[in-house]
């Protein structure tokens, strides 16, 4: 199968199997693991924070951030596609009380005089207070999109202006900063907590980080043991971790580029809408234009040739490349393609 659906189907590596098996463990309930203490001290180092907390999920890593940063009854601003508001199951309404504003952007990316005007952080009893920013580094839906750090230093500027710290879903966080060609922490700087994930194109099989200052992650801690995220020998995790943080970050560029490819072999097919000047990261987006179950039927006559990409809207499809993916599979993935689409 050429797997296209996303870059959480990639399989640890040789050296992440020989690692975890190798892992020097303890309790991490107790703060006696020294692999995952190696590993927070490096993922915290990584982005210029001063302390990480290791989570199982990106998902959870999002949901401690924004119960940690506000009170119910908050309101908090966030791109109206953003994975923490779509796909993470309203657990900022249930855990946290809270009522997102739900933001519109250019492909994900934010404007910070939108943000500015949607601020009420000094209002009357009878307002909602907003107390939190997120933004979303990639952004997922927006297609892979990435921030220009000009972007998001407005932003944090404008949130800090009301006292509004920003928080972000940096779960493709690495991918934005081989695109930048910038370290990690000059993005993240301009966040007050951030989350990425080691499970995505960093090839791990488990395991995100939150981080942020020592304060925020000792209270995050707390909020992880209520929602049954405490674990033990997780160090057996976090050695394939210290492995993605410290021989997958520069390989991602191979995936941008096989990206691109797969864009400019779609943008050549017919029915087809796509940018391929917009393909920044691993993620491709495209429409197809014909009638209504055009893309379920492309999905599943791809899937009779062996390859498997997401379908997100009735006219949407998700295309992500990954370290299984080479140049090969790309024109293999084009060449089914094409067949299904000369087809229909
Ligand atoms: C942008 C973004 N944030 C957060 C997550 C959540 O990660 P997880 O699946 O580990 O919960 C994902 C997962 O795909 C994501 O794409």
């Amino acid at each position: 199968m050429i797997d296209l659906r996303s870059d959480t189907v990639t399989l640890p590596t040789d050296a992440m199997r020989a690692a975890m098996a190798a892992a020097e463990v303890g309790d991490d309930v107790y703060g006696e693991d020294p692999t995952m203490n190696r590993l927070q001290e490096a993922a915290a180092r990584a982005v210029g924070k001063e302390a990480a907390l290791f989570v199982p999920t990106g998902s959870m890593g999002n949901l401690l951030a924004v119960k940690c940063h506000t009170q119910p009854g908050d309101e908090i601003l966030i791109e109206r596609n953003a994975h923490i508001l779509q796909f993470e199951m309203g657990g900022l309404a249930w855990l946290s009380g809270l009522t997102p504003q739900a933001l519109d952007s250019n492909r994900g990316i934010l404007d910070p005089d939108v943000v500015r005007a949607n601020i009420h952080a000094h209002v009357p009893y009878y307002r909602m207070r907003t107390t939190l920013v997120c933004v979303e580094n990639t952004h997922n839906y927006g297609g892979g999109s990435v921030y220009p750090l000009a972007v998001l230093q407005a932003i944090h500027a404008a949130a800090a202006e009301s006292g509004v710290p920003v928080h972000m879903d940096g779960a493709r966080l690495f991918n934005a900063a081989v695109a930048l060609g910038v370290p990690a922490a000059e993005i993240a700087q301009h966040a007050d907590s951030v989350m990425f994930c080691f499970s995505k194109g960093l090839s791990a099989p488990v395991g995100s980080v939150l981080c942020g200052t020592t304060a925020f992650i000792e209270q995050a801690m707390r909020v992880r043991r209520v929602v049954g995220g405490g674990m033990r020998q997780a160090g057996h995790l976090a050695a394939a971790c210290l492995i993605s943080l410290d021989e997958m970050v520069s390989r991602l560029a191979d995936d941008h580029a096989r990206a691109r490819e797969l864009a400019e072999g779609l943008a050549r097919l017919p029915g087809v809408l796509v940018e391929p000047e917009h393909v920044q990261t691993n993620i491709v987006m495209c429409r197809l234009t014909a009638g209504p179950d055009a893309c379920a039927r492309l999905v599943s006559g791809l899937r009779a040739r062996g390859v498997l990409v997401s379908q997100l809207t009735r006219d949407t499809l998700r295309l992500v490349t990954h370290r299984h993916i080479g140049y090969n599979e790309v024109y293999a993935a084009l060449s089914a393609l094409r067949e299904c689409l000369e087809g229909a």
